[in-house]
């Protein structure tokens, strides 16, 4: 039974993810309600600290005997809950990362009785040591000016030079203004390049990536992208009716294209991510 591949279902991801064969899922890719007190349409960001707690709790353990003995999971957080979640996951999975997304949020306003908080965490875990992990296919290329000054003979033929560097732990992408084409009607949507980045690394071409928490769909939609099939739940039929738009639309440019980065130098900040 695949009726649940390709399909983004309007409903409860815990009611929602017992229909899927245990074992089935190469990533787990979700960017949950973070509990700021957003007004998704529903209670899910507005929880006392235990709901919210022992809530995750159930949906990770909803969520991962769904996933396949060399499977992945990125979780999206905040410093907020990060601490307690990680400490639910490092129970169940190996950490690999924490990932900081830097929002390149700009200098201005923000807090007055504490440092603004400008990134978004993001905790990489797999399930055992032989994880899926296509290094290469995320690889970022050298710059024209860095591969010169190491062209003297004792670089020449390095491996390294040619095929580009490891992204690091710190990924600084803007977030999503009203200008950017892939901009969509929903609070915190994600860039399409920070997930498509997850989907190359730890997703395999073909591979089934599940979301419980779509919102805007964004994790769909860069599945589509990149030829990985996906599934997953989102609770308000608002943002249900905009994934089947992005779904059904013609593709967009992403962030980190040149037309996005023009775009980004006028954009007006909006809300965002908390
Ligand atoms: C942080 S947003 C996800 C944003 C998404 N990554 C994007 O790029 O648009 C979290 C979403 O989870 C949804 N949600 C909350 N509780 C849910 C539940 N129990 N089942 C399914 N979706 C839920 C919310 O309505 C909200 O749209």
């Amino acid at each position: 039974m695949t009726g649940w591949v390709n399909q983004v279902f309007c409903e409860d991801a815990l009611a929602g993810m017992a229909r899927i064969p245990d074992g089935s899922i190469d990533l787990i890719l979700t960017d949950p309600p973070y509990n700021l007190g957003k007004d998704y349409g529903n209670a899910s960001d507005q929880q006392s600290v235990e709901a919210y707690l022992a809530w995750t709790e159930q949906w990770i353990d909803a969520a991962l005997p769904k996933l396949k003995a060399n499977g992945s999971l990125y979780v999206f957080l905040t410093w907020r809950f990060a601490p307690e979640i990680f400490v639910m996951l490092k129970k169940r999975m190996t950490m690999m990362n924490e990932i900081i997304w830097d929002r390149r949020v700009p200098s201005m306003g923000g807090s007055v009785r504490s440092y603004s908080s400008v990134h978004d965490t993001i905790g990489f875990f797999v399930n055992r040591k032989d994880y899926y992990f296509d290094l290469d296919a995320v690889r970022i290329p050298y710059d024209a000016e860095t591969k010169k000054a190491r062209s003297r003979s004792i670089f020449v033929g390095a491996k390294w030079l040619e095929v580009g560097y490891n992204p690091k732990d710190v990924w600084s992408v803007s977030r999503l203004h009203r200008e950017h084409p892939e901009r969509a009607d929903h609070p915190t949507q994600k860039p399409l390049e920070i997930i498509e980045r997850m989907l190359k690394a730890s997703c395999p071409p073909d591979g089934i990536v599940l979301d419980p928490f779509m919102g805007s769909g964004t994790t769909a939609i860069a599945a589509k992208r990149l030829g990985r099939r996906f599934t997953g739940f989102e609770l308000n039929p608002a943002y249900c009716d905009i994934i089947q738009e992005r779904l059904a639309a013609p593709e967009v440019p992403v962030v980190g294209s040149k037309k996005r980065k023009a775009a980004a130098k006028t954009a007006v900040t909006t809300e965002g991510t908390p």
